[in-house]
């Protein structure tokens, strides 16, 4: 597959789109990453509990041959789009910083999935793909980034029609969100606050509203929802030494969920698969 970088005129973007890119050409130098971890897509193991395994578990279920053609959208370095590459997809990754894009192609040329893989730079927004070109559109943590309205109606236009749409997301719309949100918790515990150094919170990023939560269910005929992360987002406060309980509390929070639909309901992260319309 072609690699050849699609430089977006720079000049077109927003200045909210202008600010992600800054962010992100810089994030991307200091952070490159250097490894991926294909075991959500390669054990035999399954972890229900986690986010990230269950999404892309759900793509791997959407696999029939090498000729399915996947775009996700906003791929950041790469990790999840070579995930993908190696399950068998022809994969497309978008996203609008150029540095991101840069250290995606290394990535998976590092371990020999440059074929099935082209990374180009554009926003989501405006994509540049003819219309009913993919079998999966999907996007990690990415559409809390973005004007969702524009996103969403560009990827329903590029998916073929019966194809799978799929994202994980940090949503806003919980009581739990509300109280967070009160000015002298977020004086007491900044929205940054972490033992993690990976931890990076652009000016501009939102947990998703209950209005854009609402926009993904109207775009496309979703399929299954499901909300994970009340216990599992105080992690990040513990010191490190104990960060091995993340699965402690991500089993936690599983467990009460399949047994309270109010609980799941206090949930922060959610995954959504939706289809369009065949
Ligand atoms: C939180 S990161 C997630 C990256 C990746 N999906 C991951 O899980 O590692 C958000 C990403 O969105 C990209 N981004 C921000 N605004 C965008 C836009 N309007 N169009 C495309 N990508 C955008 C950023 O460059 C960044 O890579």
């Amino acid at each position: 597959m072609s690699n050849v970088a699609v430089e977006t005129n720079r000049t077109d973007l927003t200045d909210r789109q202008q600010r992600e890119v800054a962010y992100y050409d810089q994030y991307s130098t200091n952070h490159e990453v250097q490894k991926v971890d294909f075991a959500p897509a390669v054990s035999e193991q399954l972890r229900p509990w986690s986010p990230y395994w269950s999404l892309v578990r759900l793509v791997r279920d959407e696999y029939r041959d090498n000729s399915q053609k996947l775009l996700e959208f906003g791929c950041g370095m790469g990790v999840t789009s070579a995930v993908f590459a190696k399950v068998g997809f022809q994969v497309t990754g978008i996203d609008i910083s150029e540095g991101n894009c840069r250290v995606a192609r290394k990535l998976v040329a590092q371990y020999g999935l440059e074929d099935r893989c082209s990374f180009q730079v554009m926003p989501g927004e405006m994509l540049e793909f003819e219309d009913n070109t993919f079998d999966v559109v999907t996007g990690v943590d990415i559409l809390h980034h973005v004007d969702v309205a524009a996103v969403l109606e560009q990827l329903q236009r590029v998916l073929k029609p019966g194809g799978m749409a799929i994202f994980k997301e940090p949503l806003g719309d919980t009581i739990l969100e509300r109280i967070r949100e009160l000015k002298p918790l977020m004086k007491l515990v900044p929205r940054d606050c972490s033992q993690d150094d990976h931890v990076h919170i652009t000016e501009d990023e939102r947990k998703l509203s209950r209005e854009e939560i609402n926009l993904i269910r109207s775009t496309f005929t979703v399929e299954k929802e499901r909300r994970f992360s009340v216990l599992q987002r105080f992690y990040r406060l513990l010191p490190r030494r104990w960060w091995n309980l993340v699965w402690k509390l991500q089993r936690a929070d599983y467990e009460m969920m399949s047994r309270c639909k109010a609980y799941e309901n206090l949930g922060d992260i959610g995954i959504f698969v939706g289809r369009k319309a065949a």
